[in-house]
């Protein structure tokens, strides 16, 4: 396996405050593989880094990502003072270049909803998970990236618009204390209806990140549209943090569908972070449990992925109805209610919050601070 391809995907691991990769940073020593396993050498600022887990955590998820890589060790070793210092210089000349990318700061974690089918859910689970993390108390953001055929407004039942600031950028609208920005939220003028109809697919996209004044995000979900097309890709290209969800029906039909979405995350360096299955077994209220859409879809497309499962929504009019009501179902106690909130937990943890506060950017407000003590 050729070395480009092991540093491309680390390039996918960031520094959450410095904005910068850990390949720019200096930071990987060394990469081997051999046989489908990889050894990666990193290298700390401080030993005792208290990012050392989750750097740990995210070199393993973007190496695992690639074709043909089975396991990944990570060997850590501490930076000298002259690494460090060539580390500060790297990063503060990329943060100034990099200003202008997105408004996603480096230190959101970015979530992206997929599946390979339309209707399997991919909505309802967006919109229920990012309220789930709410109600878990981070700060969240929905971005619905479904640009025509979007359906969060409805499901989270707002009719608020997007307005602008002074400084021209897009207000994400607030509900039930999330930032939300869809296409259905935009006031439909001849003007804004001819701008959108002549933008691309992945050119709105764009704007929503980086025309968006997005807040100190501690999630951000994205509703993704059904297909592996344009939005997908860009996504990957302006989101190197994104890792991916698929959301399967338990059926077996559905399953190649997602496979396919899995292929192509593979491709994009888009680590999968699990299999949701929804639209399983039925539970009447006499307790007997039906499995309308098939059985054990979820549990398969995870073991072929070699990533976890990370929960399974029965099949359950609520989703429907608060859908319909704008009243996101994670809120009650029904049984689809109570397995969301179960996976907003599994995300967290799988995907734990970036600590802002890491030992670099600490050394760099140090010497910052030292500097203008001279
Ligand atoms: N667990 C569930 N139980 C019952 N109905 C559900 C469940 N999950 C979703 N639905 C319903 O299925 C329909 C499709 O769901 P949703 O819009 O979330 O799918 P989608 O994957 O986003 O579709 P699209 O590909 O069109 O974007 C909706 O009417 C929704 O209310
Ligand atoms: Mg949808």
């Amino acid at each position: 396996m050729d070395q480009e391809r092991l540093l491309t995907a680390l390039r996918g691991v960031l520094d959450p405050e410095l904005g910068a990769d850990i390949v720019d940073l200096g930071m990987v020593q060394s990469v081997h593989e051999h046989d489908g396993h990889v050894t990666v050498g990193v290298a700390l600022t401080v030993a005792a880094c208290p990012m050392r887990d989750q750097i740990e955590g995210d070199v393993r998820r973007k190496l695992l990502a690639l074709d043909g890589v089975e396991a990944v060790q990570v060997e850590t070793t501490s930076m000298d003072a002259q690494q460090r210092a060539e580390l500060m210089a790297v990063a503060r000349k990329r943060a100034r270049e990099n200003a202008e990318e997105t408004r996603i700061p480096a230190t959101t974690r970015v979530v992206a909803v997929a599946s390979g089918k339309g209707g399997v859910g991919k909505s309802s689970t967006s919109v229920n998970l990012a309220v789930g993390l709410r109600d878990l108390g981070f700060r969240v953001g929905l971005l619905d990236a479904d640009i025509w055929g979007f359906s969060v407004p409805r499901m989270l039942g707002t009719d608020e618009h997007l307005s602008a600031g002074d400084d021209k950028l897009i207000i994400p609208a607030v509900v039930n204390g999330i930032e939300v920005v869809s296409t259905g939220l935009i006031v439909e003028t001849e003007d804004t209806a001819l701008m959108w109809r002549g933008l691309m697919l992945s050119k709105a996209l764009e704007q929503f990140l980086k025309q968006v004044s997005w807040g100190p995000l501690d999630y951000l979900v994205i509703d993704l549209p059904p297909g592996t097309g344009d939005v997908q890709m860009a996504l990957s290209r302006m989101l190197p943090q994104a890792e991916m969800v698929v959301v399967t029906t338990p059926q077996a039909a559905a399953q190649k569908v997602a496979a396919r979405v899995a292929d192509m995350a593979r491709r994009s360096f888009m680590p999968i972070l699990g299999v949701i299955e929804n639209m399983a077994g039925f539970t009447c209220d006499h307790g007997t449990t039906y499995a309308l859409f098939g059985e054990g879809g979820g549990q398969a497309l995870a073991d072929g992925l070699g990533v976890p499962l990370l929960g399974s929504i029965p099949l359950d009019a609520a989703v429907v109805s608060g859908g319909d009501r704008g009243a996101p179902v994670v809120r009650t106690d029904t049984p689809a209610g109570l397995a969301l909130r179960s996976l907003a937990d599994r995300i967290v943890e799988a995907l734990p919050p970036v600590d802002g506060e890491s030992c670099t950017g600490r050394i760099a407000r140090l010497v910052d601070d030292l500097t203008a003590a001279d």
